[in-house]
């Protein structure tokens, strides 16, 4: 019966898989994500930059490359930039915008990193075709970069974002901080064009990277100070984790047993109640997000293929590629001044 079950479940994800790859193929921004109807010359494509600047996926990996080979961590800081980027009026480096009131300056950006190295990238890029490459298409690039270099699966990035030119600090502290329920962070996701998969596969991003206290102090004890964990956490892992949360600032790993490998531990953590954002095991609990956690705890082929599909489904959410849409940055942190 179970074993009928797993197997039913799995060839459900290999349908979801296949449709994924379907609309990755098409390249069309998911209608859900945006009003915009997409007409053929607004689509993203893998040839965007063959004439304009053929070199710029080498550029971007180059410097992604030596910039994590200095800070490990950085790999996970710029694949989390590329989700908040994402998720605030789609992947158009709104986030990168350094103004007062932008998103970049909201509160619940305060712990996003990897600027610099969008920057420098960027800087490079402008030598070699100066007023050619999107700051977003940049940041999507390096995102995937990032996750081959932390040992997770490559795609290809379909490109022709075009910057933004709106970033608003309140849009930006909507993105979930890891204390919503699963509704609404099925509802976030949605609201962008991504499904319950997706938000499995891509919370499967926490088998790296950290989180400061900040972020987890709920879950240790209460604000009057009376002395109350969350009951679904892990009693051993609870006191691993008050040892390590003497200050607020300090960082502790999303994957509380392989944090530096893009594996399915993050997954079998959840059935331990090892998760360390209370989002993360709230997966586990949940009826609509538990089958896929199990399947994923014990097939990491589907988790590294299915996350390349959903990181392009990511990728794609409300790009702007019209003509009169938005505009290349000279500068990241600016909108042009023209
Ligand atoms: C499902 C909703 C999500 C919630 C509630 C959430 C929440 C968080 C939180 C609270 C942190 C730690 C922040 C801090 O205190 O420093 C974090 C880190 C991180 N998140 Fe998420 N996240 C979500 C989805 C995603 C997605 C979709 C991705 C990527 C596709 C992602 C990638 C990351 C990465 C890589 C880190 C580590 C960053 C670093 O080490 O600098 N997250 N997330
Ligand atoms: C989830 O949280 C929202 C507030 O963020 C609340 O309105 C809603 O009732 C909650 N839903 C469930 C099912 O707990
Ligand atoms: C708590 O974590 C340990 C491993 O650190 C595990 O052996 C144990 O089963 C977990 N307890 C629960 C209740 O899941």
């Amino acid at each position: 019966m179970r074993w009928c079950f797993s197997f039913i479940f799995v060839l459900v994800l290999v349908v979801l898989h296949l449709d994924g790859l379907a609309r990755s193929r098409a390249l069309a921004t998911p209608k859900t994500a945006s009003p915009k109807v997409s007409s053929p010359q607004d689509l993203l494509s893998f040839t965007h930059y063959l004439n304009t600047c053929p070199d710029v996926e080498g550029i971007i990996q180059n410097k992604v490359r030596a910039w994590v080979k200095k800070d490990y961590t950085l790999a996970a800081s710029i694949i989390r930039l590329h989700f908040h980027d994402c998720a605030v009026r789609g992947c158009d480096a709104s986030i990168l915008l350094n103004h007062a009131g932008s998103e970049r300056r909201a509160e619940a950006s305060k712990t996003l990193r990897g600027f610099q190295v969008i920057e420098e990238i960027k800087a490079e890029v402008e030598k070699r075709c100066p007023g050619r490459v999107s700051c977003a298409d940049i940041l999507t690039a390096a995102a995937r970069d990032a996750t081959v270099l932390i040992g997770g699966p490559f795609w290809e990035v379909p490109f022709g974002r075009k910057d933004g030119k709106v970033s608003i600090a309140r849009e930006a502290n909507r993105v979930p901080q890891g204390h919503e329920n699963v509704t609404d962070l099925i509802q976030f996701f949605q609201a962008r064009g991504l499904n319950i998969l997706d938000l499995v596969i891509l919370s499967g991003s926490h088998t790296i990277g950290r989180s400061t206290c900040h972020s987890i102090q709920h879950r240790l004890s209460n604000f009057n100070g009376t002395y109350k964990p969350d009951p679904s956490l892990n009693a051993t892992y609870l006191r691993v984790l008050k040892g390590k949360c003497g200050r607020r600032y300090n960082y502790v790993d999303l994957d509380g047993t392989t944090p530096r490998k893009f594996d399915t531990e993050y997954y079998k953590n959840l059935g331990k109640k090892m998760a360390l954002l209370s989002t993360d095991q709230g997966l586990y609990r949940d009826s609509r997000t538990s089958p896929i956690v199990e399947a994923l705890a014990t097939q990491p082929e589907l988790f590294t293929n299915q996350f390349a599909v959903s990181m392009v489904k990511l990728g794609n959410i409300q790009v702007l590629t019209g003509k009169k849409d938005g505009e290349i940055r000279g500068n990241c942190n600016f909108v042009n001044p023209y």
